[in-house]
């Protein structure tokens, strides 16, 4: 899957270059770009931002830079997203769905907002990662290619994708690992002795007692 990601804070994007999604380009399975936008901007002092027509708080990204970095990587298969408090609130399911694509590209608005020609030129999916506002689309740019290139096949073995939380609709089992006794915190004691049923019956159980308790709107849905 290439991934394009328009943005005027390039530096912001040194996680996607840690860890599972570093493995993932190394092996070819993503291919990121970061593309300055500003490099587009056609004003002699490369502005990007100006005030909104109409009066109000704030500058807000200007339409000719984000068109022409858009255009410069845009095809026929490429779907373009739009991080924003407006959109769409984003889950799994999305995210599958986004993982299947061929081509994504990503505006990152920052300030107040984006000139809405920019949506009325290219209609977006307009996401959102939760019901509060952040300074700029960079994080949850980062949020939503994180969550959908684990879908991305090959970038992570499909038990880890079986096993987690949102999978079944129950959140995750508590999970231990060496040592067995930490300081006197005992790891529970069904998890030690190999019998793969009793572990099954745990962990299930596990699993529907830390959703009843943090997340009883999910039970609900099932
Ligand atoms: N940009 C600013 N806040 C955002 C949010 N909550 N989700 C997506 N994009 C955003």
């Amino acid at each position: 899957m290439k991934i394009d990601i328009l943005t005027l804070f390039p530096e912001s994007f040194s996680y996607l270059d840690s860890s599972i999604i570093k493995r993932a380009k190394d092996n070819g399975l993503l291919e990121i770009n970061i593309i300055d936008i500003r490099s587009f901007s056609k004003d002699k002092h490369k502005k990007c931002d100006d005030y909104p027509f109409g009066g109000g708080a704030g500058m807000l990204m200007s339409v000719q830079p984000i068109y022409d970095a858009v255009m410069s990587v845009k095809t026929e298969n490429s779907v373009i997203v739009l991080p924003s408090p407006s959109g769409k609130t984003y889950n799994v399911s999305i995210a599958k769905d986004l993982s299947k694509e061929k081509h994504l590209i990503f505006i990152c608005g920052h300030y107040e907002g984006i000139d809405q020609r920019v949506c009325d030129i290219f209609h977006p999916i307009e996401l959102s990662i939760g019901d509060y506002v952040l300074t700029g689309g960079e994080l949850p740019t980062m949020v939503i290619i994180d969550c959908l290139s684990r879908f991305v096949d090959g970038v992570i073995s499909s038990d880890s994708l079986n096993e987690e939380s949102f999978s079944s609709g129950r959140l995750e089992y508590p999970q231990y690992t060496r040592p067995a006794d930490f300081l006197g915190y005992k790891v529970p004691e069904v998890l030690l002795n190999g019998n793969h049923a009793e572990i099954e019956k745990y962990r299930r159980q596990m699993s529907e007692e830390r959703t009843r308790q943090v997340r009883p709107d999910l039970l609900d849905k099932k």
